[in-house]
């Protein structure tokens, strides 16, 4: 494809350019000088590449300019691209000409060890460090993979409202805001309801956007801002909904694994454990999940009303937290879908099991690693009179619902769907400690600067 804006070479590309001579435009990762060389490490967003300078070759003017460069300057260096088989892009080139935009002083990021307040702190510059630059390509290639995913399937993108009159998720953890004359607002926890009314109008549909929960819990796992992709579908009922979660996971690892070679390299990822995530995916019953815990005695720390401790069996009726994900997950190489959970639990839109009313037609897909809940979904409940019951139940405004109780009442179909957190999704796929590192700017409880 031929484009009218200024086009670059990029690092990236670099090996196709072999023994020509090309100008990058860029920034000093690092420079050290020997004798008569000059070695600048240029990165300029795709990639980083060695540039070396011989003096000898040069003007004294390109080699003082080169000299004055100090980390994170930014910098235009021509030269003949070589091919270096020790260098990992695998070529290196031959400088002939510097152009110096700026001189950078004091940059506060040096390769020394930063505490991760410091960095967090500093996260507008931090993004520039070789392993955040490897998680954001990453995260940019599991976003395409989702868009890719759905759009090759027949399903059309329905953008929900961010601003919502009404909880999706639990009225505890909200965000408010006053809205005009027409009341109180609330950040969207998830697009799900609306892409319901959406698959009524289009069938298959996806919402892709930031939702927002008032997370209290500080955990490496929890944003107060993350982007979710929820997919709904017409006419699919939960085992639909899981044979679609699986071939969508299954697809963004494997694009990952094909599109993201380099940054696994450099984020010291074992491939062979995303190699292994391949359909068809583990799935057991939350009643089945429960009778595993207990039969290998993995007990539950209960607090007794004196302050005490005790452990005690799993009790079936509760939710796991992430120490019984975790064990559960201990025995799977590739991702777990848990189904069926019991109907207290869970959000009130989820359809009664018919052959257990105690649960709901649930799924929620565990992966492995330690990386706990990537998807949570369920086929919905289409019967109006049920579904009311149910927000009556949970003491949910009824006006608020109105218009999706509606969707009952014309036309009503089985219906399902997911929503898979990309945040989530990218840490188990890189292996970061820490959800605040996979989102550009990550937005917590104690975090919302820079
Ligand atoms: O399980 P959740 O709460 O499900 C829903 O919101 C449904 N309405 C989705 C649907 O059926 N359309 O959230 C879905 C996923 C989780 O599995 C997790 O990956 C992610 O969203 N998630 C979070 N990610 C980061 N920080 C948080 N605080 C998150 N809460 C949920
Ligand atoms: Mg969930």
């Amino acid at each position: 494809m031929t484009s009218r804006y200024k086009s670059y070479v990029a690092i990236e590309d670099l090996e196709s350019h072999i023994g020509e001579t090309v100008t990058l435009n860029g920034w000093v990762y690092d420079k050290t000088e020997k004798g008569k060389l000059i070695f600048i490490k240029l990165r300029d967003g795709s990639g980083t590449v060695q540039c070396v300078l011989f003096k000898p070759n040069v003007s004294e003017e390109i080699a003082a300019a080169a000299g004055s460069l100090s980390q994170e300057s930014s910098v235009s260096i021509t030269g003949t691209v070589r091919s270096e088989q020790r260098s990992p892009t695998g070529v290196e080139l031959d400088v002939t000409d510097v152009r110096v935009w700026q001189v950078s002083k004091d940059y506060p990021i040096t390769p020394k060890e930063h505490g991760v307040e410091f960095l967090m702190e500093h996260r507008h510059l931090w993004l520039r460090s070789a392993r955040q630059h490897a998680i954001m390509r990453v995260r940019s290639a599991v976003v395409k993979a989702i868009r890719d995913f759905f759009d090759g399937n027949g399903f059309r993108l329905m953008d929900s409202p961010i601003f919502t009159p009404n909880a999706c998720e639990g009225t505890s953890t909200l965000f408010e805001t006053e809205y005009f004359d027409l009341g109180k607002a609330y950040l969207t926890q998830s697009g799900q309801l609306y892409a319901e009314a959406s698959a009524m109008a289009l069938g298959k549909v996806y919402t892709f956007g930031p939702t927002f929960r008032a997370e209290k819990s500080k955990t490496r796992r929890h944003l107060t801002e993350f982007w979710m992709v929820e997919p709904e579908m017409a006419y699919f009922d939960l085992n639909d909904d899981m044979d679609l979660a699986e071939d969508l996971v299954e697809y963004i690892v494997q694009y990952v694994l094909k599109t993201c070679q380099r940054e696994l390299a450099t984020l010291g990822r074992d491939i062979s454990k995303l190699e292994a995530v391949r359909r068809p995916f583990y799935r057991m019953s939350y009643t089945e999940a429960v009778e595993w815990l207990n039969k290998n005695e993995i007990k539950l720390n209960r607090k007794q009303a004196d302050g005490s401790e005790i452990q005690i069996d799993f009790p079936w009726g509760e939710d796991f937290g992430a120490p019984q994900e975790e064990a559960i997950m201990q025995q799977f190489d590739k991702p777990c879908i848990i189904h069926r959970y019991p109907t207290e639990v869970k959000a009130f839109y989820m359809k009664r099991d018919p052959e257990n009313v105690k649960t709901v037609l649930a799924m929620d897909m565990l992966a492995p690693e330690g990386a706990g809940e990537i998807i949570g979904g369920s086929q919905r409940e289409d019967d109006h009179d049920q579904l009311l019951e149910r927000i009556l139940h949970e003491n949910l405004p009824q006006e608020a619902f109105q218009w999706y109780l509606d969707l009952r009442k014309f036309g009503s179909v089985p219906h399902s769907g997911f929503g898979l957190g990309v945040e989530r999704t990218v840490k188990w796929i890189t292996g970061a400690e820490h959800i605040r590192e996979v989102i550009p700017f990550p937005r917590m409880i104690y975090r919302i600067v820079p």
